[in-house]
């Protein structure tokens, strides 16, 4: 496994790269959801890169960038073990100039985490355009734990002409069910108990839905019921295309949630 820095480095070995390239684009601090993914790329390509990059224009003014979990010395390990061929760790300065032509995540995407996270999307399209240029992946590995995230990088592939498959994987549970995520470090010990309450609402939803509800309003309340302790967001309930729907149709609906346990915010959903 090499550790690439420079976009040189990067853009000479994928030169000579003659089979198929799978890549996974993440934050770091990886955990096992970021591995289920790598294995999968691991088992479809000729070659697997993954990019650590803490992407600055993602983070709103206040969020939690500077505190953002740094776990490099670990992750290297990680990806070695999963046999990865390549890691490209990019310095802000090898990524961004100061002015830019912009990636704009389109109007109707300002809903859910768009709207909660304004120009959220804006920074992830922005780099992960970037990292795809930079790449030139066969194939490209993206969490469904980030729903919207995977839908706007299909819609950007689509519109942009980018001869790239997306490849979406599933969501990867601790044993409790909690969603796996880089932010799950910042729960104290009662956080991280109480949000259990999280996956525990979207299961009982599942259930709920495969007796036969199908009324968002009566599945959307059962949610809350169940969250009642937490400091819940947002719970919706949506098709494909992120409108919020009165009647679930099964295969083409997405139910979110987002909880708040202080300043952090944990994302979940579930998808018929
Ligand atoms: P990050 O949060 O590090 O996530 C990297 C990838 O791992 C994303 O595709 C995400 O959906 C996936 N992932 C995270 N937790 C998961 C889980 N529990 N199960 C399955 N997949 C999971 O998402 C980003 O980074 C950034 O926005 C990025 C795309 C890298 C652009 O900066």
């Amino acid at each position: 496994m090499e550790v690439l820095k420079t976009l040189e480095d990067l853009q000479n070995i994928r030169k000579n790269i003659k089979g198929s390239v799978g890549f996974v684009p993440t934050m770091g601090a990886l955990h096992n959801g970021h591995i289920s993914l790598i294995k999968k790329a691991r088992e479809e390509n000729d070659i697997v890169i993954v990019s650590i990059f803490v992407n600055p224009t993602q983070f709103l003014p206040g969020e939690d960038l500077d505190a953002y979990p740094r776990k490099d010395e670990a992750d290297k390990k990680i990806c070695s073990m999963c046999k990865v061929d390549y890691i490209f760790m990019p310095e802000i300065s090898t990524m961004y100039t100061k002015e830019e032509v912009l990636v704009k995540a389109p109007n109707n995407s300002y809903v859910l985490e768009g709207k909660t996270r304004p120009g959220h999307f804006d920074g992830v399209l922005q780099v992960v355009l970037k990292l795809f240029n930079l790449v030139q992946p066969t194939n490209a590995y993206f969490g469904k734990k980030d729903a919207q995230q995977l839908s706007l990088i299909q819609q950007m592939v689509r519109n942009f002409f980018l001869p790239i498959n997306i490849i979406p994987c599933e969501i990867v549970r601790e044993e409790d069910g909690l969603a796996m995520s880089s932010r799950n470090v910042y729960l104290s010990a009662q956080q991280r108990s109480d949000a259990v309450l999280i996956s525990k609402s979207l299961y009982m939803a599942g259930n709920l839905i495969s007796k036969g509800e199908r009324n968002s309003q009566v599945v959307k309340n059962k949610i809350y019921d169940v969250m009642s302790p937490l400091d819940v967001e947002y719970v919706a309930v949506v098709d494909r295309n992120f409108n919020e729907i009165e009647t679930i149709e099964p295969k083409n609906t997405i139910i979110l949630v987002v909880a708040r346990f202080g300043n952090t915010r944990l994302l979940d959903n579930f998808w018929l």
